[in-house]
């Protein structure tokens, strides 16, 4: 597909993986990169074949931050008015299909960020993951500070933002920041391929429904929260789906899902 800076692939039934790919820069996220990965989310999205999608780099590195060369010289009016980092925002907005990050070596600055956008995030206990940007005299600009806070807790988040310092994929496994933590790469993209597998084999409606409740969690109060689930659980019982999936049970046979 004429892909510069990633690869794309459908490894396994419905599932669509990303790998970044720029070796030379540890994957820097430079802002052709991130246009086109939004350009394979979106194409992913818009996929019949595709229902769950992993993102990776390499063994090495998942990404060494956002692209330090290309960001040097800005000025203050240029990243202001062009929006910098701004598009990076619509893998959280326009995806609505689950996308795992399956992060092995290097996880830095937009990186780090990048993979705290997933809605899962798997590692190896070797992954290199931080907030370096108080080092070049910024800051994290991608999400970090408020992502990384709601990970890890208010003073863990400081600590690790203040000094610039790295956690493991081993520590991110304990803190909470990763759902689970492989002792390989290959175990990694085995472990992440094999979820996105599970999650592409139900109901569409569904799965869309789960993620968007949960990720309601982040933005609203308790309550607040608690109603728009049970509005959106109500809903559910609006869907074929649902239907299929209790009556399979009660049946005793394995659902097949209509995804409407
Ligand atoms: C541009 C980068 C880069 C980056 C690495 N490279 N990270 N280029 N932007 N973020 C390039 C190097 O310049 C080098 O190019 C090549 O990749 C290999 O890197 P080395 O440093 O030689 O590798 P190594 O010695 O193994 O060290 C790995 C490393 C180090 C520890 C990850 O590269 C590093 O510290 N990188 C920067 C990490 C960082 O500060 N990230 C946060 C960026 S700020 P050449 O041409 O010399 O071979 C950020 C802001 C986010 O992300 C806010 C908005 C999103």
């Amino acid at each position: 597909r004429g892909y510069e800076y990633i690869e794309v692939s459908e490894p396994r039934p419905g599932v669509g993986q990303v790998t970044l790919n720029r070796p030379k820069a540890l994957n820097a996220l430079c802002s052709p990169l991130i246009a086109e990965l939004n350009t394979a989310l979106r194409a992913f999205q818009a996929s019949p074949s595709v229902a769950a999608i992993v993102l990776t780099g390499s063994e090495k590195a998942f990404a060494a931050g956002a692209d330090i060369k290309e960001m040097a010289p800005l000025t203050f009016s240029e990243a202001y008015s062009g929006a910098f980092i701004e598009s990076w925002s619509e893998l959280t907005t326009a995806l609505k299909k689950p996308l795992i990050a399956a992060v092995s070596g290097h996880a830095l600055g937009g990186g780090c960020e990048l993979a705290l956008m997933a809605d899962i995030l798997y590692c190896t206990a070797t992954a290199n993951f931080g907030q370096p940007e108080i080092r070049l005299g910024t800051i994290p600009g991608a999400g970090g500070s408020q992502r990384l806070t709601r990970a890890v807790g208010k003073s863990k988040a400081m600590e690790l933002i203040l000094t610039g310092k790295s956690f493991s994929g081993e520590e991110a496994g304990r803190w909470g920041v990763a759902a689970r933590v492989f002792p390989t790469y290959e175990a990694l993209m085995e472990g992440a391929l094999k979820t996105a597998e599970t999650i592409a084999g139900y109901s569409k409606v569904a799965v869309q429904a789960a993620k968007e409740v949960v990720n309601k969690s982040q933005d609203l109060a308790l309550r607040d929260g608690v109603e728009y689930e049970r509005r959106v659980f109500h809903s559910l019982f609006g869907s074929q789906d649902q239907k299929i999936g209790m009556k399979a049970f009660a049946e005793k046979k394995q659902p097949e899902w209509s995804h409407r």
